[in-house]
C-alpha cells in the first residue's frame, strides 16, 4: 500500500503522508497541506475528518463491532461491570485486583458532596432541565476541588477520575430528588456503584430501597455499553475544550452540554415520547409501522436504525436480553412497554426493515429498561452522561498525556462581505 497520497492542484503536485491504524484504517495526513499550498480542506460536521489518533475504542459499523481497548463489548458485558470498564478505558488495560479494589475504595470514599452543594441544588427551579443542572454541578466541582486543575501524575489522575465518576452519580440522584421535592438520600458505603445510585434515587428515610440483582445488572450493562463510542459529538467536545488545557471537570461539563441535544443523547427520550404519542393517539403498532414505511408521512420509527452500525448495533443485541429479563422480572404493567415489544416484533419480520437493515438500536432498549425501573424519562439523558463519563475522562487523559497535542483550532472558508467602509449612522 502506498505510504503517500498525491494531491494535484493547478500545476502543483503535493505528496502527503498516509497513516495506517492498527485495524487497517487509512488516513491522509493533511496537517502540512496549508503550509505547502495555502489550501485548507472543508468537511462540515467532520464526517470525513480524523481529529486525532486514539487507542481507546474501535468501531466497525459494517460488521457491528465495538471494542474498548481491543476487548469486544460482548466479552466485557458478560464478564465485568461498569466501574472496571471505566478503569480499563481510562488507564488502557484491565486492572489487577488490588488496582480495582483501590479504585472501588476511592469511588466509595468520594461519593458524598460538600454540604454547600445542597444550596446550589435549591437555587434551581424544581422543573429545571436535569442536563442543565448536571452540567452546572460538574463545573461546580472545579470550585470545590481546585487542587485538580493541574494533574501531574497517574495517581492524581486516578483520584480525580474516581471523584468525578462517583460524585456525578450522587449529583444525578440529587437532581431527581430535588425535582420531586424529596429529601436527599446520602450514599451508602456498603453498596456498590449502581446499587448505591438506585438507593439514592429511590430510598426513603423510612423505607430503604431493596435492589433487585437483575435490575442492578441491567443498569450496570446500560452504563457499560454507553461508556465510550470514540469521536462522537460530546467526546469531541470534551477533547476540544480540554485542548485549551481547561480542567477535567469543566471539559466534562461541556460534554454534558453537547450530549443534551436531541440529535445525540436525547434519542432515548425520543423513543419514549414516540411510544407515548402512539398510545395517546390510539395508533396500533401495525399502523405505526405502516407510517414509518411511508416516506410521505415524515414519520420515523425512533430507536431503529443507526448512522454507524449498518448490520446491527452490538450494544442493542446485548441489551435486548437484559430488557427481556428485567421486564419479566418486574412484571410491570405499562401499555408503553407493550407497544414497544409489539413494534419490535413486527419490525423484525417486516421486509422494509429487514432490507434496510433497520434494527432496534441501543436507545430503544435502554429507554424501555429504564422506564421499567422507574427512572423518569427526563433523567434518561443524565443516565447516558453517567455512562459516557469514563469515555470522556479517557479521551481527556489521552490528549493530556500526548505532548504533541495542540489547542484545537479549525479553520473556515469565509463567505461574508468583502471589505467596505464603515457607514455613519445618518447615512445608512
Ligand atoms: N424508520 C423508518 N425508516 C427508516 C428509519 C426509521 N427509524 N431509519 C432509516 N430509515 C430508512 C430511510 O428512510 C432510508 O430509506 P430509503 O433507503 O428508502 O431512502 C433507509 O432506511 C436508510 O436510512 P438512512 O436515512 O440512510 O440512515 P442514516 O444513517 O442516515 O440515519 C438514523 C440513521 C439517523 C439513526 C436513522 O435510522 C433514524 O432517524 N433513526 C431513528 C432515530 C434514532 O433512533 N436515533 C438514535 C440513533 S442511535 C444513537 O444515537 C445512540
Amino acid at each position: 500500500m502506498a505510504k503517500t497520497a498525491t494531491i494535484t492542484y493547478g500545476d502543483k503536485k503535493i505528496e502527503l503522508p498516509v497513516i495506517e491504524g492498527t485495524e487497517a484504517e487509512i488516513a491522509i495526513d493533511i496537517s502540512s497541506l496549508r503550509a505547502q499550498t495555502g489550501l485548507i480542506t472543508l468537511d462540515p460536521a467532520f464526517g470525513n475528518t480524523g481529529s486525532c489518533k486514539s487507542a481507546i475504542t474501535y468501531i466497525d459499523g459494517e460488521k457491528g463491532i465495538l471494542r474498548y481497548r481491543g476487548i469486544p463489548i460482548e466479552e466485557l458485558a458478560k464478564n465485568t461491570r461498569f466501574t472496571e470498564v471505566a478503569w480499563l478505558l481510562i488507564f488502557g488495560r484491565l486492572p489487577k485486583q488490588d488496582e480495582l479494589d483501590r479504585f472501588s475504595r476511592q469511588l466509595t470514599m468520594n461519593a458524598s458532596l460538600n454540604e454547600a452543594f445542597k444550596h446550589h441544588f435549591e437555587g434551581f427551579p424544581v422543573d429545571a432541565p436535569p442536563m442543565a443542572m448536571l452540567s452546572a454541578m460538574i463545573n461546580t466541582l472545579a470550585c470545590f476541588h481546585p487542587q485538580f486543575n493541574k494533574i501531574e501524575d497517574e495517581e492524581t489522575f486516578e483520584e480525580v477520575s474516581a471523584r468525578l465518576i462517583s460524585k456525578v452519580r450522587t449529583i444525578a440522584a440529587f437532581i431527581y430528588r430535588r425535582s420531586m421535592g424529596l429529601p436527599y438520600i446520602y450514599p451508602d458505603p456498603k453498596r456498590r456503584y449502581v446499587n448505591n445510585f438506585l438507593h439514592m434515587m429511590f430510598s426513603m428515610p423510612y423505607d430503604e430501597y431493596q435492589c433487585d440483582p437483575d435490575v442492578e445488572a441491567a443498569l450496570n450493562l446500560i452504563l457499560l455499553l454507553h461508556a465510550d463510542h470514540e469521536q462522537n459529538c460530546s467526546t469531541s467536545t470534551v477533547r476540544m475544550v480540554g485542548s485549551s488545557r481547561a480542567n477535567l471537570f469543566t471539559s466534562c461539563a461541556a460534554g454534558v452540554c453537547a450530549l443534551w441535544g436531541p440529535l445525540h443523547g436525547g434519542a432515548n427520550v425520543a423513543v419514549l415520547e414516540m411510544l407515548e404519542e402512539i398510545h395517546k393517539g390510539g395508533l396500533t403498532p401495525q399502523h405505526c409501522l405502516e407510517l414509518a414505511k411511508n416516506k410521505e408521512s415524515g414519520f420515523k420509527l425512533m430507536g431503529f436504525g443507526h448512522r454507524v452500525y449498518k448490520s446491527f448495533d452490538p450494544r442493542a443485541k446485548i441489551l435486548k436480553k437484559a430488557a427481556d429479563t428485567v421486564l419479566d422480572k418486574l412484571g410491570v404493567n405499562d401499555p408503553l412497554l407493550d407497544i414497544a415489544r409489539r413494534l419490535e416484533e413486527l419490525a423484525l419480520k417486516d421486509p422494509y426493515f429487514i432490507e434496510r437493515k433497520l434494527y432496534p438500536n441501543v436507545d430503544f432498549y435502554s429507554g424501555i429498561i429504564m422506564k421499567a425501573m422507574g427512572i423518569p424519562v427526563n433523567m434518561f439523558t443524565v443516565m447516558f452522561a453517567i455512562g459516557r463519563l469514563p469515555g470522556w475522562i479517557a479521551h481527556w487523559k489521552e490528549q493530556h498525556d500526548d505532548n504533541t497535542s495542540r489547542i484545537a483550532r479549525p479553520r473556515q472558508v469565509y463567505i461574508g462581505p468583502t471589505t467596505h467602509d464603515y457607514v455613519p449612522m445618518n447615512k445608512r
